[in-house]
């Protein structure tokens, strides 16, 4: 499932945001690079764990944490903490699919990547190019966002971002292992979800009805669902 999520980060906070990015120290974004990504990857992006992308990870993580489109299709047991690049001049990565297995920052701790966000900080009158071109079973779609706007979709595809050819494109990405590792278990928990929320404002909150679909989203999570 590939899912957009409006408005992450309201106008402000991209204003905000793109005022310390414009002026941050980037870095060739090849040193991440695992060996086959690396020959495909042209980009710059912000240090791990430097002052500035740890505080603006949190922001993000706080923002997300609130958002209940986010947590319906997302279900999230651990988030990576959020990286931030930077492209232009013909930046471009090609295609790629990401790491199984995440090692987090400074910790112990490693994560599975189900879900891959990218959280789009330039409008798209900006830049030229730098879509992303995710690979699905309908074919190629291709994302590029509103600033402060968010795609998610399964880590396992093939995806790319297209040269950017003029402008610069900043985004911030990171990678969700969520409790219900299976894509099409979390679609139809998501499908479910959100058909339950349209219907609530329209129907008493005792009829017999809704507490069956809400008891069997509950049931179908607790059947699917891997905690720690
Ligand atoms: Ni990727």
């Amino acid at each position: 499932m590939l899912i957009a999520i409006d408005h992450v980060l309201s106008a402000d906070d991209v204003r905000a945001f793109r005022r310390q990015l414009d002026h941050a120290d980037w870095q060739d974004g090849a040193q991440t690079a695992g060996t086959l990504a690396r020959s495909v990857k042209h980009n710059e992006q912000l240090a791990d764990g430097s002052e500035l992308a740890v505080a603006l990870g949190q922001r993000i993580l706080r923002e997300l944490a609130a958002h209940p489109l986010f947590i319906s299709a997302a279900l999230p047991a651990q988030i990576y903490p959020p990286k931030f690049n930077r492209y232009a001049g013909g930046g471009t990565y090609g295609a790629h699919v990401d790491s199984a297995i995440m090692q987090i920052p400074g910790k112990q701790l490693s994560l599975r990547s189900d879900l891959s966000a990218t959280l789009f900080l330039s409008d798209p009158d900006e830049y030229d190019g730098g879509e992303l071109e995710i690979e699905g079973p309908f074919g190629v779609q291709s994302v590029k966002l509103a600033a402060g706007d968010m795609v998610l979709y399964p880590s396992s595809s093939l995806h790319r971002v297209t040269p950017v050819t003029r402008g610069a494109r900043i985004a911030s990405f990171f990678w969700i292992e969520s409790l219900v590792q299976d894509d099409g278990e979390r679609t139809l928990l998501f499908d479910l979800d959100q058909s339950i929320q349209q219907l609530t404002p329209d129907t008493q909150a005792d009829d017999p009805r809704l507490l069956k679909l809400s008891g069997v989203y509950h049931n179908l999570l607790r059947r699917w669902a891997r905690t720690r």
